[in-house]
């Protein structure tokens, strides 16, 4: 489903090139769930991104669904983010101007999907937000904008959902309803499911576990975990 070959990124700095990931091998198979952990700074996001088909790797290549996507114009890659791919982010990015209702249904009426208004209020009484359909983001509590961030990503029934940090703005009671609620909506879907986090329990929870370390991404071995 998701495959990394020699993949490597650097940007140019100042006093030379920096090295933001080194050489990553991966392939993750349709309906894992996989977890990144590793310190601030050591490419977590970055790899996401180009995982994601987000950006583009100085070299080597992602594989979505057999796709290379590196090979593919922004065009093309941004129609097979449309169709393979959704995303929950650490501070949940939800547009500030749209209603919760209309933060859902927003990537359903882009993709021309049937009944974006049906299925839009299906999926946010899934998070069990049928009451605040109407209400802003900046009326939600953070707990709250984040089930209309999953609400979102898991309308869309894309088959991999990237979640960067998805409990790293809550309070750890909070960030463990979204867990749940993230593993369980996951569970019914059969989504791939890649997730960075710091958060050892909730890495705990997926079937793979992998550790970056300045730019080197390797597979935590059951035993260690
Ligand atoms: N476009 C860029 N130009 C220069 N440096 C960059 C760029 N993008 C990322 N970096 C650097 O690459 C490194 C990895 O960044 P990344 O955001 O992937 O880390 P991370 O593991 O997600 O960290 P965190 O846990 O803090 O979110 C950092 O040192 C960052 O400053
Ligand atoms: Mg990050």
């Amino acid at each position: 489903m998701i495959k990394a070959v020699d993949l490597s990124h650097q940007v140019p700095v100042f006093d030379g090139t920096l090295e933001i990931l080194k050489d990553i091998q991966l392939e993750i198979k349709a309906g894992e769930t996989v977890a990144i952990v590793g310190s601030s700074g050591s490419g977590k996001s970055t790899l996401l991104g180009m995982l994601a088909g987000l950006d583009l790797p100085s070299s080597g290549s992602v594989e979505l669904n057999n796709i290379d996507i590196t090979v593919l114009d922004e065009e093309k890659r941004a129609a097979l983010r449309a169709s393979h791919v959704s995303f929950v982010f650490q501070n949940f990015q939800l547009l500030g101007s749209l209603t919760a209702l209309e933060n859902v249904m927003l990537p359903l009426e882009v993709a021309e999907r049937a009944q974006p208004l049906k299925t839009a209020k299906e999926y946010l009484a899934r998070v069990g937000l049928s009451e605040r359909e109407q209400h802003y983001p900046r009326q939600l509590s953070g707990g709250e904008q984040q089930r209309v961030a999953l609400a979102r990503a898991f309308a869309s029934e894309a088959p991999i959902l990237f979640a960067d940090e998805p409990t790293g703005n809550l309070d750890a009671e909070t960030g463990g309803h979204i867990a749940d609620l993230l593993f369980t909506m996951n569970n019914e879907a059969n989504t791939t499911l890649v997730l960075v986090t710091h958060d050892q329990t909730l890495a705990r929870r997926c079937n793979k576990q992998f550790v970056m370390n300045a730019g080197k991404l390797a597979e935590s071995a059951p035993a260690a975990r």
